[in-house]
C-alpha cells in the first residue's frame, strides 16, 4: 500500500519564526520527510547547514533522499531527540541559530502498512516509531491490567470512557490489529460518539505510551536551549494538548528569573531566564491552510528566542575557558562584555 505525502504544516510561519538567514545553521528535531527541513536548507542558502534528527529509520532514508541537492549542507542522523544534546557534542553541530520540533506522527507514518499508528489502516498493533524499541502497543493492549490500561488512556487519550473500554479491551483480548482494537472501543462506548472517531484519544494514548513521548520532549525541550547560541530560536509545533502545555510551561518558566512559589518574602530558587518569549499567543494555521491540509488543523506553533544569562556573561568574563567549549554566537556576548568592560574603563567619573 502507498503511503500518503506528508503535507508540513505553518511553513512560512516556521521559517519567520525560526528567523531563518544565509549561512544559518539549524536543527530539525523531526525530520519526517524533510518538508521543513528542505524549506530552512532553501532560505538558509548560501552556506546553511542543517541537522536532521529522526526516531524514524525508514523516514530518514525518504528525507536523505529527498535532500540530495544539499547533500554538502545536511547532516541526518537516526536518533531520539532526547539524546539531542550527545548527537550535537557527537557531530561538534552547536551552537546553533534555530531549533525546530514538529511533534508527533508524519501523514506518511499513519498511512504506511504495518506501522499501526492509524485505525484507518489494518495492520498489527505496533506504534514504534523505531522497530528496535522493545515495547508495542500490542504488548500494552495484551498485557497491562484493566487499571493501568483505564490511567494510560484517560490520562494520555483524555478520554472520559477509559474505564469502559479498558474493562472492554481486557475481556477481548488477545487484541492484535489495528481494527480488532478499534471494533473493541466501537463496541465499549456504544452510540456515544462524538465529532472524532472513538477510537482517536485511545490510539493517541497508546502511541504516546509506546513512544515514551512526553518524556522525550521534557528532556529535548531542556537541552535545546544547551545547544542554541544566543537570540537562537526555539521554534515548537504541537498537536495536542498534552504536548502544548509541556511546551507552553517551559518556555513560560525559562523566560522568568524566579520560579518562587508565590507569597515567598524573597527568592530562594535561584533561577535565571535563559529565553525569550517571542509570541505571546499560540500561532495557529490559517483557514486556508486547513482547508489544504485538514490535519494540521490542530496545529499550534510557540517561538522563544536565546537570551544571555547574566551568569553566563560574568562566568565568560572571569574565565576566557568557559567559553572554550563553545564557538561561534557564543562567544559575541564576551566580546560584548569586553567591550562594555573597555567602554567603562573609559567612564567620567
Ligand atoms: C509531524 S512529523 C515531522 C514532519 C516534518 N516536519 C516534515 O516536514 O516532513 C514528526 C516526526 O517526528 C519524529 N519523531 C517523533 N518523536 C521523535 C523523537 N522523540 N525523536 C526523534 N524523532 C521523533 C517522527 O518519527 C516523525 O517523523
Amino acid at each position: 500500500m502507498s503511503a500518503a505525502a506528508h503535507i508540513p504544516v505553518m511553513v512560512q510561519e516556521t521559517l519567520e519564526a525560526l528567523a531563518v538567514q544565509p549561512g544559518g545553521r539549524y536543527i530539525d528535531c523531526t525530520l519526517g520527510t524533510a518538508g521543513h527541513a528542505a524549506a530552512i536548507l532553501e532560505r538558509s542558502s548560501p552556506g546553511g547547514q542543517l541537522l536532521g534528527i529522526d526516531a524514524d529509520p525508514e523516514v530518514v532514508k525518504i528525507a536523505r533522499a529527498r535532500l540530495t541537492a544539499y547533500n554538502n549542507s545536511i547532516l541526518l542522523v537516526n536518533d531520539n531527540f532526547a539524546n539531542l544534546e550527545a548527537v550535537c557534542l557527537k557531530y561538534d553541530f552547536f551552537p546553533v541559530h534555530g531549533i525546530l520540533f514538529d511533534l508527533g506522527v508524519s501523514s506518511m507514518q499513519f498511512s504506511t502498512y504495518g506501522r499501526g499508528f492509524s485505525f484507518q489502516y489494518d495492520a498489527p498493533l505496533d506504534m514504534r516509531f523505531n522497530p528496535t524499541q522493545e515495547v508495542t502497543a500490542a504488548d500494552i493492549v495484551n498485557r497491562y491490567s484493566e487499571a493501568e490500561l483505564a490511567r494510560i488512556i484517560k490520562t494520555y487519550g483524555e478520554e472520559s470512557h477509559s474505564r469502559r473500554i479498558a474493562r472492554k479491551m481486557v475481556q477481548s483480548r488477545p487484541i492484535e490489529t489495528t481494527f480488532e482494537l478499534a471494533r473493541v472501543i466501537e463496541q465499549a462506548v456504544g452510540g456515544r460518539w462524538g465529532k472524532i472517531h472513538p477510537a482517536t484519544r485511545t490510539f493517541q494514548a497508546l502511541r504516546i505510551v509506546v513512544n515514551h513521548e512526553l518524556e522525550n520532549l521534557e528532556a529535548a525541550l531542556k537541552q535545546a536551549v544547551h545547544m542554541l547560541g544566543f537570540e537562537g530560536r526555539l521554534v515548537v509545533i504541537s498537536y495536542h494538548s498534552l504536548e502544548d502545555r509541556i511546551v507552553k510551561r517551559f518556555m513560560q518558566q525559562e523566560s522568568k528569573d524566579c520560579i518562587c512559589p508565590p507569597g515567598l518574602p524573597r527568592c530562594v530558587c535561584g533561577h535565571k531566564a535563559s529565553l525569550r518569549l517571542i509570541n505571546k499567543k499560540v500561532i495557529t494555521p490559517s483557514p486556508e491552510e486547513i482547508k489544504i491540509n485538514p490535519r494540521g488543523r490542530s496545529a499550534k506553533l510557540r517561538v522563544a528566542e536565546r537570551i544571555t544569562m547574566s551568569e553566563e556573561l560574568d562566568k565568560a568574563a572571569e574565565d576566557p575557558g568557559f567559553l572554550g567549549q563553545f564557538h561561534g554566537a557564543w562567544r559575541r556576548p564576551v566580546l560584548l562584555r569586553k567591550l562594555r568592560t573597555v567602554l567603562s574603563s573609559f567612564a567620567i567619573k
